[in-house]
C-alpha cells in the first residue's frame, strides 16, 4: 500500500476520540465533591463538541462510562447517570438543529430503562443528520467489542454463511460497534495518566496517541485546537517509511 501523505497542520483527523479524565482530581484540588468535577466535565463536553464541529472534525468520541465504571460507589454512578439524563435531554434539540448524528457505543441496554429509551429516541431521532457525528460511549469496554465480533462471526460461520477462512481483519472491523465510522486518527487522554484503559483497542492500531496534563473540565477548545495542531506535525507512516 502506497505510505499515506501526512496532513497538513489545516487537515483536521476526520476522527478524534478523547478518554475524559482527571474529573475527580479537578474537584479535589478545589476542596469539592466529586460530583462537582463531572459537572464541569459535562461543560467540557458541550464546549469541546461545538469547537469539534467548528475544527470540521467529523467524528467525535467521547469515553463517559466504561464497563469497570460500575465498581465506582454506588452514589457516583447514580450522580454520572444523572448527568447523563439531563445532557442527553438539554443537549438534543442543539444537536438536531445543528444536524449533528449522535451514536452510543458500549452495552448501554443495560442501563437504567429510561436511559435507554432516551438513548434510542436520541438516536433514531438524530440518525439521517448529515453533520458531525457524535458517539459517546457508554458501559463501553473494548475487550468486550472484539469478543462480540468475534461471537457475531463465529454465529454466521457455525450457521453456514461465512467460511471460517474470510474470517479476516476486514471482517473483523465490519462486526465492530464503530464499522460505519472512519479511522480514529487521533487518541486524546487528558489529565496526564498514560493508558489504553480498554478504549478503541482495535481501532487505536494506527491512531495517533496524545496525553495532555490538561484535567478534563479545563480542555476547552484552545486545548482541543493545540492538539488538532500536534496532530497535523506528526508524520504518519502507516507501518510504511
Ligand atoms: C474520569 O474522571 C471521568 C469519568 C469516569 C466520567 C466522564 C464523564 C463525564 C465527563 C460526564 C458525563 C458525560 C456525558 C457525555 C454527559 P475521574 O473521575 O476518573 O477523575 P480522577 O481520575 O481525577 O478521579
Amino acid at each position: 500500500m502506497a505510505a499515506k501523505p501526512a496532513p497538513s497542520p489545516e487537515t483536521p483527523p476526520r476522527h478524534v476520540a478523547i478518554i475524559m479524565d482527571g474529573n475527580g482530581r479537578w474537584a479535589k484540588k478545589r476542596l469539592l465533591p466529586r460530583i462537582a468535577g463531572h459537572k464541569q466535565g459535562v461543560e467540557a463536553v458541550r464546549r469541546v463538541s461545538r469547537a469539534a464541529r467548528q475544527l470540521g472534525i467529523e467524528v467525535l468520541t467521547l469515553y463517559a462510562f466504561s464497563s469497570e465504571n460500575w465498581r465506582r460507589p454506588e452514589e457516583e454512578v447514580r450522580d454520572l447517570m444523572g448527568l447523563l439524563r439531563h445532557f442527553l435531554a438539554s443537549e438534543l434539540e442543539e444537536l438536531i438543529s445543528e444536524g449533528v448524528k449522535l451514536k452510543v457505543i458500549g452495552d448501554y441496554k443495560r442501563l437504567a430503562p429510561d436511559l435507554v429509551t432516551m438513548i434510542d429516541q436520541a438516536m433514531a431521532r438524530t440518525v439521517d443528520n448529515p453533520g458531525a457525528t457524535l458517539v459517546i460511549a457508554l458501559n463501553y469496554g473494548a475487550q468486550a467489542e472484539i469478543a462480540a465480533a468475534a461471537r457475531k462471526l463465529a454465529g454466521e460461520v457455525a450457521a453456514g454463511r461465512m467460511s471460517a477462512d474470510a474470517i479476516n481483519e476486514a471482517a473483523l472491523e465490519n462486526a465492530l460497534e464503530t464499522h460505519d465510522l472512519p479511522p480514529l486518527d487521533l487518541l486524546i487522554r487528558t489529565s496526564g495518566e498514560q493508558r489504553l484503559s480498554n478504549f478503541l483497542l482495535w481501532q487505536a492500531a494506527y491512531a495517533e496517541l496524545l496525553f495532555v496534563d490538561t484535567l478534563w473540565p479545563d480542555f476547552d477548545a484552545d486545548t482541543l485546537a493545540e492538539a488538532i495542531g500536534q496532530f497535523g506535525r506528526r508524520q504518519r507512516r502507516f507501518g510504511g517509511l
